[in-house]
């Protein structure tokens, strides 16, 4: 790794690199307008040894909380900073779109939220965010567990099963266990569909993951050879890629079709109010396609449906690996989790209000997010020149940056920012429960809960976005709440009867990163049925 401050007017090596590398070279060129700028210079084999996020922050703490990062003809602005990430994500939010992200996640999620350009994002978010209303997430409490007694219930057979003669252990790959529960979670709450992966293998599963991968894999390819004629045919896995998504894209269509052959029109407020709970299908496909005045062609609606696929997948089931890993080293903590649990739920079921009454367990994840934050950067790119707002430690005075201009947004870095947080690097869930002031760091507000009433989850408005895992400003997640009770019921159930233990070493388990971090090997960990049950 090569990494110097210079001048931003340095030579640099030119390089031709396929479509989207010509507009990161234009902003490449104009770096000389981004005035003193820090530089950073990786090198490409920092894209493929350790995870890029591990880099970033090393920079950061030596060239501060703006700075440029050069591979080659590549060009990004690094941003570690909360004052200037609320700038970016909410005050300019409409001047900056998804850029690379954008280009390569297009191919997979079509208009869908996440990649879409801000004219579709304006009329599909308008229709989408009030789908997540109160009794729907109501219901959705309901489908977390029933889906994590499903996942219980293979563990607890696992123990009578052949390996383990009734022995008091067994051992599984956690995170493989998670992601097929948060699979089948987002299947049901997104378009009623049962993967049923936590039980069984199927084609569909199989192209989900196949196209899941993928997605990963374009996340960290930073050369989108895919876009080359041909190569969707003459690469293996590009051919593959595109029969997955074929057939997900075919089983999205029929789902489709069978919510429009039982519409049930209905207007936005009464759409609100249905008995969710007794309803056969509460699903957001149901809610969009019975909304009156929001009829869409099956095309946007099947990206919708796709980008809240992904997005709701991994990132869940990355937030529970993490969440244990951190717990599985923190055995005190993992019992007061416990003590929690015993006194509110004892031996029965989680409903919403209980959920309420977890504190401790809300706090265990956030802080999960905190540490390991799913996507660790949020990319951008400015759709005309602005002018950033200097950082906290006053150590410049702002940047003009010119349109095109690339941005990471460093969540991992604003979220272990030694500047605004004491310890950053440990896991204690506790720290949400202080309450802080400004530190005298002008033009950042602290964190105060008293700004958000009645939220559930200390968030980016309370921390002033020094804490930020959902994003902010317009494009703030849309399935944020539902992420988190998701999180909280599966961990409070998995808590409520087993004691979680890594199998090696937690140096053992390597991170990496695509669009979420996860392991590289899976979180193998040793489960052993509680004896402490109060
Ligand atoms: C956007 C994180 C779960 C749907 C985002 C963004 C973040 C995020 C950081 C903002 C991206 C940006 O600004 O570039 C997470 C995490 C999750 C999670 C950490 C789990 C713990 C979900 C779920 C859904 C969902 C469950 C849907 C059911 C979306 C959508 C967007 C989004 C549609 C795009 C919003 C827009 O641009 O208007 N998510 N998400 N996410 N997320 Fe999530």
């Amino acid at each position: 790794i090569r990494c110097q401050s210079m001048k931003t007017d340095e030579p640099k090596a030119k390089m031709n690199i396929l479509d989207s590398a010509s507009n990161l070279l234009t902003n490449f060129l104009s770096g000389g307008k981004m005035g003193s700028m820090p530089q950073a210079e990786g090198a490409v084999s920092d894209l493929f040894g350790r995870p890029l996020f591990f880099a970033l922050y090393d920079w950061f703490l030596e060239h501060g909380s703006v700075y440029k990062l050069a591979f080659g003809p590549k060009a990004f602005v690094v941003v570690s900073d909360p004052i200037v990430a609320r700038h970016i994500l909410r005050e300019n939010g409409l001047s900056y779109d998804k850029g690379v992200l954008a280009e390569i996640l297009e191919p997979i999620m079509g208009k869908g939220l996440i990649p879409a350009d801000i004219d579709t994002w304006k009329q599909r978010r308008r229709v989408i965010a009030p789908g997540f209303h109160a009794l729907y997430l109501e219901a959705m409490v309901k489908v977390f567990t029933d889906c994590s007694e499903r996942t219980i219930l293979k563990f607890e057979r696992l123990f009578e099963g052949e390996e383990t003669k009734g022995g008091r252990t067994i051992e599984l790959d956690l995170e493989a266990e998670f992601s097929s529960l948060a699979l089948d979670i987002i299947g049901l709450g997104v378009f009623n569909y049962d993967f049923g992966s936590v039980t069984k293998e199927s084609p569909v599963i199989k192209a989900v993951y196949g196209t899941l991968f993928e997605a990963e894999h374009r996340s960290t390819f930073y050369i989108p050879y895919w876009k080359i004629p041909l190569a969707r045919w003459l690469v293996p896995r590009q051919r593959k890629f595109q029969k997955d998504l074929k057939f997900i894209n075919d089983c999205l269509d029929d789902l489709i079709r069978n919510a429009k052959e039982t519409r049930q029109e209905t207007d936005l407020e009464q759409l609100q109010k249905r008995d969710y709970l007794n309803v056969k299908d509460a699903s957001l496909l149901r809610f969009l396609v019975d909304m009156r005045g929001a009829d869409v062609d099956d095309r946007q609606l099947r990206d919708d449906l796709m980008t809240m696929l992904i997005a709701g997948h991994e990132t869940t089931a990355a937030v529970l690996t993490w969440a244990v890993f951190l717990l599985a080293q923190h055995p005190s903590r993992m019992k007061k989790a416990q003590a929690e649990i015993d006194s509110v739920l004892g031996q029965g079921r989680i409903t919403f209000e209980s959920i309420k009454k977890l504190e401790y367990m809300r706090l265990i994840v956030v802080e999960a997010l905190r540490l390991y934050p799913q996507p660790p950067l949020l990319i951008r790119r400015a759709l005309k020149s602005d002018k950033l707002p200097g950082g906290h430690k006053g150590d410049n005075n702002g940047y003009a940056i010119p349109a095109g201009t690339d941005i990471f947004v460093s969540v991992y870095n604003l979220h272990r920012s030694p500047y605004f947080w004491d310890k950053p690097n440990e896991f204690e869930p506790e720290r949400f429960l202080v309450k802080r002031g400004s530190q005298g760091i002008e033009g950042w507000a602290g964190f105060d809960p008293a700004r958000s009433p009645g939220a559930l989850y200390p968030n980016e408005i309370i921390s002033d976005f020094a804490f930020m895992p959902f994003g902010g400003g317009p494009r703030k997640c849309v399935g944020d709440q539902f992420a988190l009770m998701e999180s909280t019921v599966a961990l409070a159930m998995l808590l409520q009867k087993f004691d979680i233990e890594l199998k090696g070493s937690p140096e053992s388990v390597e991170l990496v990163t695509g669009a979420t971090i996860h392991t590289k090997n899976g979180l193998w960990c040793r489960l052993k049925k509680r004896e402490d049950i109060q």
